[in-house]
């Protein structure tokens, strides 16, 4: 008699490599508790964009503004984000927006919330959510805004200083590049200094865009 073959046993992913869609993984991310951020912050602010964007880009984590309406970059480093975009010629309805850690972190001063950079347990922390927008979207480049989210892309070791503008392949496979953050630039100590950050952070989103339209073109 013949032997029945057993069905191969579909091996079972882990959690992060998932694929869910964004909105599954969004609505997921709003009971988040994989690190301590959830108790000080006012909800997970997820990403938003084009669903399958061929631009992906990642901040470090939402600011004051940002914490209180819920979404990402819409406070004043969102603002000239968005103004670098125009000059770059990039839609930012074409581009999907998120951050490295989905949750504010601060500390009072007075009256005010003082931003506090996340550390490397809290940035891994978020990672499965990060990872899950990935696998989501799929984009073609990855762009890193600041050190925070270059690290937990390319490494530890990834220096901004001296690796900006460069486009290079993630351990995943994807086409990842990092520029400064929008905030440094508004952290400038003068206006002259603004202006220059301004025009090299302008270039490297032009780069980008460039790379976009060969690849499309290709
Ligand atoms: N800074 C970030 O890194 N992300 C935001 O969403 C806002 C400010």
């Amino acid at each position: 008699m013949a032997t029945r073959r057993k069905p191969a046993v579909q091996a079972e992913l882990p959690l992060f490599v998932k694929p869910r869609g964004l909105e599954v993984l969004a609505s997921e991310a709003r009971h988040c508790k994989n690190c301590d951020l959830w108790k000080t912050g006012t909800q997970t602010v997820f990403g938003e964009g084009a669903a399958h964007a061929r631009l992906f880009f990642i901040g470090e984590q939402p600011g004051d503004k940002e914490d209180l309406e819920g979404r990402p970059f819409v406070g004043p480093a969102g603002n000239l984000l968005n103004t670098a975009f125009e000059q770059a010629g990039i839609n930012r309805n074409d581009v999907y927006v998120t951050n490295a850690v989905k949750h504010f972190k601060w500390e009072p001063r007075g009256k005010r919330r003082i931003h506090q950079k996340p550390n490397a347990s809290e940035v891994a922390a978020c990672r499965p959510w990060l990872d899950g927008e990935l696998a989501a979207v799929k984009p073609e480049i990855v762009v890193c805004l600041g050190a925070t989210a270059a690290q937990a892309i390319l490494g530890k070791s990834f220096r901004v200083t001296k690796q900006r503008g460069e486009f290079l392949q993630s351990p995943e496979g994807y086409t990842v590049v990092a520029t400064v953050h929008p905030s440094s630039i508004l952290r400038a100590p003068d206006e002259d200094a603004r202006h220059q950050e301004m025009r090299l952070f302008v270039d490297d989103l032009r780069k980008v865009a460039e790379r976009m339209n060969t690849k499309r073109a290709a």
